[in-house]
């Protein structure tokens, strides 16, 4: 392998998007592949240090301010983490992206995805991913998860609605970009949604 492959997971709060990623990352490495494990907003120290900044629910940011932040932290993961691991042949799988940006940023706080478009390929020098894994469920069913894990961040506390809007915005995306999102959904069993992510993943290696 040349260039490493870069496949990232989205999809709503509660999702399941890190145990995924934590079994997948262990099929690959038991198929003898060297990968690495990383989120947005983070990844690198100062992308990290931004992420706790953003994710301040009590702090009070203008849309402006957070999307630059999340591309700000976006720029420095590429820069650090991705592209080199890339290069060096390894398998990048990372917990939210781009997408996440068009979705929460553009469909969520109404900023233009022309705008945002324009700011991620400024931000990512145009590295997209290969593969995009989007979880999607129910909202109602995916709120109970939540909240039996008691986190709360500034997205947790819009409501419902603002989910629902999240989860069309997604969907709509996936269709949109057929051929590198692919939705899974999110309520099945875990090795279910496993074997389907696995399934993918085998068709890009393949290549
Ligand atoms: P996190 O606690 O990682 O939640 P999750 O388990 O849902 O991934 O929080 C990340 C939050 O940041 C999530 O609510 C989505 C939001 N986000 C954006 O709004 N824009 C972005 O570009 C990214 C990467 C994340």
């Amino acid at each position: 392998m040349k260039q490493g492959l870069f496949i990232t997971f989205e999809g709503a709060d509660g999702t399941g998007k890190t145990t995924q990623i934590a079994k997948v990352a262990s099929w690959l490495r038991e198929q003898g592949y060297e990968v690495v494990c990383t989120r947005e907003p983070g990844g690198t120290k100062a992308a990290e240090r931004i992420r706790e900044l953003v994710l301040d629910a009590e702090l009070a940011i203008s849309h402006k301010t957070e999307t630059l932040l999340y591309l700000a932290a976006r720029a420095d993961h590429i820069t650090q983490l991705i592209r080199p691991a890339l290069q060096a042949g390894k398998i990048v799988l990372c917990d939210r992206f781009s997408d996440s940006t068009f979705v929460y940023q553009g469909s969520g706080r109404g900023v233009e995805l022309q705008t945002l478009k324009m700011l991620d390929d400024f931000a990512t020098s145009s590295l997209h991913p290969d593969l995009t894994i989007l979880l999607d469920g129910e909202p109602e069913e995916l709120a109970i998860r939540r909240n039996a894990r008691g986190v709360v961040d500034r997205f947790e506390l819009e409501g419902l609605a603002f989910q629902k809007k999240i989860r069309e915005a997604f969907l709509a995306l996936a269709a949109s970009e057929p051929t590198r999102i692919h939705v899974i959904d999110a309520l099945q069993s875990e090795e279910n949604i496993l074997d389907e992510i696995l399934t993918d993943l085998q068709r890009l290696l393949a290549k």
